[in-house]
């Protein structure tokens, strides 16, 4: 089977919309592999703090980016073969991976790390360009968002369901930056392709949601 005729689904999305969620359980159902492309991003920026690059510097970024061992192992992420699942997630590299990101050339020092996961049967890549630009030949793409109101929400109640504290306001105001430095920058903005189809996540369910996914594919399996 040639890469090209491994069938891949993209999921796109703004922050904190579901779709990591979604896009792994739709994979395991499938059987699928899944690329977290946002984790990419995100161990460039943690990359880039450890050795004291700058998150402006695109060509400091570049070189670095292309010596980084990252591996997705046992549903966890290494980075020069030291675990960092967790320190990614943090809200100072959710920030730092969006700054990295609007950067063409790292971008570029990225993009044949992400098509690698292409292997069969299949994969599902979440991200914010996986059907605009890394898999455009992708079967099925679709945007998948909610209101940032409603974003910022179940971001809060996750420290909260954990008794730790959260800032509602702040929460929204950082997914609000990030919405538009994501959607505005020049290199592979956020944007919903024409061929995407659109997944309102605000009132559904996240089973609902892998639901619609599963469904959309069976469709184009049938045509
Ligand atoms: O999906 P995420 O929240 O982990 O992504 C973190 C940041 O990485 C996001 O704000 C923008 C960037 N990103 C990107 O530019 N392109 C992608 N395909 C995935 C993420």
């Amino acid at each position: 089977m040639s890469a090209n005729s491994i069938p891949v689904i993209a999921i796109d999305g703004p922050s904190a919309s579901g779709k990591g969620t979604v896009s792994q359980l739709v994979a395991e159902k499938l059987g699928f592999h899944y690329l977290d492309s946002g984790a990419l991003y995100r161990i460039v920026a943690l990359a880039a703090k450890q050795q004291g690059i700058a998150w402006s510097d695109a060509d400091a970024l570049e070189n670095m980016a292309t010596t980084l061992e990252i591996e997705f192992k046992a549903g966890e992420i290494y980075l020069n073969n030291k675990i960092v699942s967790e320190a990614v997630r943090s809200e100072e590299m959710s920030r730092g991976a969006s700054e990295v990101a609007i950067h063409t050339p790292v971008r570029n020092a990225l993009f044949d790390l992400q098509q690698s996961f292409r292997k069969a049967p299949g994969l599902v890549a979440d991200g914010r360009d996986m059907g605009s630009v890394v898999f455009k030949d992708a079967v099925l793409k679709i945007f998948l968002t909610a209101q940032v109101e409603i974003r910022a929400e179940r971001r809060y109640k996750q420290p909260i369901s954990k008794n730790m504290s959260a800032d509602y306001a702040k929460i929204l105001q950082d997914l609000q930056e990030r919405d538009s430095r994501d959607s505005q920058r020049r290199a592979s903005p956020l944007i919903q392709t024409p061929d995407a189809i659109l997944l309102d996540t605000s009132h559904r369910s996240i089973t609902d949601a892998v639901e619609f996914v599963l469904n959309a594919y069976q469709n184009i399996l049938k045509i």
